[in-house]
This record gives structure tokens, C-alpha cells and sequence, in this order.
């Protein structure tokens, strides 16, 4: 509600995923404390959002969009003067590589500017009249309301902006919980929000899930419901709407991304992309390739290679120059790729790299798993890490099933330049995911064109524009003429 509150109750520690060796005893460095609030803090900030959308003409909600925008410029300027002290706490939070965290806070940058000019254009075409069969009528595009914007950890800064940003620059208001890792770096902004936006606009929550938002669905107050995560994280929350039909739901969920290789397919482009699509970022990306179809006929040479290409991949902390692998965040997790590995081991798969698989407190060394089949975990659960399962096929078919049996929908890529055989792919995909890339890596930019999925993987379209549409609704005032 336009002020910074100091915590005087329970706080969590901030665990880097960078270890430090004390006389011998290695453990993650502490970098820091956030506020564990309980649910009247979290509802304390939900009322002010709920305050600052009632109230009358002229205020957020119904403020010109030239208001709105000169607003968000004016953080986006604040946003700046940041970048270092955020850029630095992507790396020791998440262990972003350097030039990724870089990239990141760039991006997010050109994502506001691009919004604003979209919303620029989006509000040349929606505020006219119109007349049609005697109705005349003036068109409105409006905000939906309160919204809730949760982020991921791999992209703690840029993927919760593409729905914090939207939300607010089309009139709602908002409170907006950070990430669980990737909390300490919305702390050098907090000024820059409250400085920038009108009592109430825009509300910050640290704290468990459980007892912050789930407090917050309870009341029923909420009109949107923005997360990026997991579709059980989703899930458990949205349940606890009373009345669920109510909330919009703009959700980037789940995905297990596959690449098809054909026997045709450009081998050094297919490595190149497959081993960035896997492995950048140590595979935590959502948009990452987490399953490699290889046609049978090239999967040894396509092996081959890929393990050359692997061992150029350098491991190492985020600010050393090249490095892409890195120490992973989330806790418990070096044990459970660790467990994904062993399972399709006893299932007859291999570790094909010298190394693959160990572990060290924070670190895994990739593992590349071959021959892997339907009868392992790693075919269907989504590991977001460097774990990478390759699936040697004789048909065709039997890739194009995997993908229609999936549970998820993001993207996938196709590795062929077989015209027609490609084709055929398109027409058979078509209906199962958000986007097909061809010869190409998955992934989610240019974030003017549409970022969605579908089954499990996304609910609404998350891009520059796209994203304006689904923070808002068109209504209208209409009149007979006489
Ligand atoms: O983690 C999910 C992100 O949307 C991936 O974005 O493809 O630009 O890395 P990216």
C-alpha cells in the first residue's frame, strides 16, 4: 500500500547455490534474510490492491493510457540505474552465468519498451465507435481487476515481468510474490515501485506459499491469477478460489519438449542446437529440449558428436568468461537427477559421457542417457536440469505418438530438410503444441511473437502483445440510434 514495511517477525535464509569451504566443511553461503509472512500481511496487501481498483474516476484503472505508461516509464528508469546489483544476485541466487543474467535483465528491458509501444498501438484501435445493424457502440478495453503474478526461479526477474508489467499497465492492480530462489533480487527494486506507482497499485509479499496466497485465493477477491511454475503448484492454489470460474488464469506450466532427428537432418546444425536447446543454463529452462527422438540409423554418429560437443561445454562458476554450467538452486535436486539417472540405468540405459551423472553438493555433471525407453521415468518427467534422455526410433510414428500421448504441449523441434517429411510432421503436430521450430532449438523469444502451449503446458499467451490482451477485456456501450 505505497510503503516499504520493516519485518520484525520469523525470516528464511537465502542459500546461494555457490558453496564455500570453511576449514574443510563445504556448505551453500548464506546471502541473505526474507520476511516469512503470515496471512494477515498477505491480506493486508491484497485489501490495498483491492482499494486502489475501487476507487473512482481517474484513478489506476480508468487513468489515461499516456498516464499509465508515463508511470511505468518512470520504474523503467529507476529499473536501470539497477541492472549490476540485480545481474550480480541472478548469479549467486540461481547461479545465472554472467552473460545469461546480463541478457536477462537486458531483455526484460526491451520487453517494457516493446509493451509500450504495443499498448500504444493496442489503444489506437480499441477506444472507437461502431455501428452496426442499428446498435451504435463505443468499444472499451478495460482491466480485469486484482491480480496475483508469481514467477519462476529460472527467470526470477524477466518471465515475472511478462505478466507484472501487462497487469499493471493495463489498469489492474497487483500484489506480486517473487520466486522462492531469486527473492533477494526484487529487494534493490522495491523503491523504485513504490516511487513509481500510486498508493496500492502494486503490492510486494515475501513468504511460504501456503500461507500467504493461499490466504489470499481464500477470500475470493482475486480476478487474476498469473503463475509461471508447476501445474501442481497451480492447481493447489486456484482450488482454493471459492469461486474459480471467476479467475482468469494466465498460466506458463509443465513442459517436456522434444526433438525429432531424421536420418536426412543437418548433423552440426542439429548438435548445435540440441546441445544449447538441452543443456544452456543447465537444462532449467522451461523451454529446453528434454527428450532427443534420434532416428536409429544415425543415433551412434549422432552420439558421438553430441558427447564432442558436451566436452566443450565449460563448468564453473557464473562469473567465469564462457561458462554455461553451473551450481543448481533448487535444494535436493543434484539427488534427484541423481535418481533419474539410476532408474534408467536399471531400465538398460547407459550414462554415455565419462562423468555423466556425479554430483557434488550443488553441481551435476550432465549425464547423457542412451538408449532410453518408455519404461523409465526420465521418458516422461520433466527433469529441468542437465539430464538428457535420448530415445533412438526406426518409425517415425513412434515419435509423433509420444508427442500426442504427452500430458504437455509447449514446443518441439524437428531436425530434417526433407520438404514433405517435414510436412507431414507440422500437419501432425499442429494440434499438440504452441510452436514447431524447424532445424531450430526451442525456446521463447522474439517476445513479440506468441510464447503459449497447450494440454498441461499453458493457459493464455504470454507475449508483448498477446499478454496486454489477456490482462484486459473489451466491453462496450451500446445504444439503439433512432
Ligand atoms: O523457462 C522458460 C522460459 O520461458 C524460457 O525462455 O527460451 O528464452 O530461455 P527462453
Amino acid at each position: 500500500d505505497g510503503e516499504l514495511l520493516t519485518w520484525e517477525g520469523e525470516m528464511s535464509e537465502v542459500l546461494s547455490p555457490i558453496c564455500i569451504n570453511d576449514g574443510g566443511h563445504i556448505s551453500q553461503k548464506c546471502i541473505g534474510h526474507t520476511p516469512l509472512l503470515t496471512s494477515q500481511e498477505a491480506l493486508h496487501a491484497l485489501d490495498a490492491a483491492v482499494k486502489a481498483y475501487d476507487l473512482g474516476m481517474g484513478e489506476w484503472p480508468t487513468l489515461s493510457v499516456g498516464s499509465r505508461i508515463h508511470h511505468v516509464e518512470k520504474f523503467l528508469s529507476a529499473m536501470r540505474a539497477k541492472r549490476q546489483e540485480v545481474v550480480n544476485l541472478l548469479m549467486w541466487e540461481i547461479g545465472k552465468p554472467l552473460k545469461d543474467a546480463e541478457k536477462e535483465f537486458d531483455r526484460t528491458c526491451v520487453y517494457i519498451e516493446d509493451t509500450i509501444n504495443q499498448l500504444k498501438e493496442l489503444d489506437r484501435n480499441s477506444a472507437r465507435f461502431d455501428t452496426e445493424e442499428g446498435i451504435v457502440a463505443q468499444i472499451r478495453r478495460v482491466p480485469l481487476g486484482v491480480a496475483l503474478c508469481m514467477g519462476p526461479f529460472n527467470y526470477p526477474l524477466n518471465e515475472t515481468f511478462t505478466t507484472l508489467i501487462p497487469a499493471l499497465i493495463m489498469g489492474n492492480t497487483v500484489v506480486f510474490k517473487p520466486a522462492k530462489y531469486g527473492v533477494l533480487l526484487i529487494k534493490p527494486l522495491l523503491e523504485a515501485f513504490r516511487d513509481s506507482f500510486p498508493k496500492g497499485v502494486i503490492n510486494i509479499i515475501y513468504g511460504r506459499g501456503r500461507d500467504t496466497v493461499g490466504a489470499m485465493m481464500e477470500t475470493g477477491k482475486l480476478d487474476v491469477f498469473a503463475f509461471i511454475g508447476t501445474n501442481k503448484g497451480a492447481n493447489d492454489l486456484k482450488k482454493l478460489h471459492p469461486k474459480p470460474h471467476r479467475l482468469r488464469s494466465i498460466l506458463g506450466l509443465d513442459a517436456k519438449n522434444p526433438a525429432i532427428v531424421l536420418p536426412d537432418a543437418d548433423l552440426e546444425v542439429a548438435i548445435q542446437e540440441c546441445i544449447t536447446g538441452s543443456l544452456s543454463f543447465n537444462g532449467q529452462r522451461c523451454t529446453a529440449l528434454k527428450i532427443l527422438f534420434v532416428h536409429d540409423s544415425i543415433a551412434d554418429v549422432f552420439i558421438e558428436k553430441y558427447l564432442q560437443a558436451l566436452q566443450k561445454l565449460q563448468m564453473g562458476m557464473p562469473w567465469e568468461a564462457g561458462v554455461s554450467l553451473t551450481p543448481l538452486p533448487e535444494p535436493g535436486k543434484t539427488e534427484y537427477l541423481n535418481g533419474l539417472v539410476q532408474d534408467a540405468q536399471q531400465h538398460g540405459a547407459k550414462v554415455m559421457n565419462e562423468g555423466g551423472g556425479l554430483f557434488n553438493q550443488t553441481y551435476f555433471h550432465p549425464a547423457v542417457l542412451y538408449p532410453v525407453n518408455a519404461a523409465m521415468r526420465v521418458y516422461r518427467e520433466e527433469q529441468f536440469g542437465p539430464v538428457v534422455p535420448i530415445v533412438p526410433f526406426s518409425k517415425v510414428q513412434e515419435a509423433i505418438d509420444y508427442v500426442r500421448d504427452s500430458n504437455y504441449g509447449q514446443q518441439l523441434s524437428i531436425f530434417s530438410q526433407d520438404a514433405e517429411a517435414v510436412a507431414h510432421l507440422i500437419d501432425s503436430f499442429a494440434n499438440q503444441v504452441g510452436r514447431i521450430n524447424l532445424n531450430a532449438q526451442c525456446q521463447r523469444g522474439p517476445d513479440t511473437y506468441p510464447f503459449n502451449g497447450r494440454k498441461d503446458s499453458a493457459e493464455g499467451t504470454l507475449s508483448v502483445g498477446d499478454a496486454l490482451r489477456a490482462f484486459s477485456i473489451r466491453i462496450m456501450v451500446a445504444s439503439k440510434m433512432n
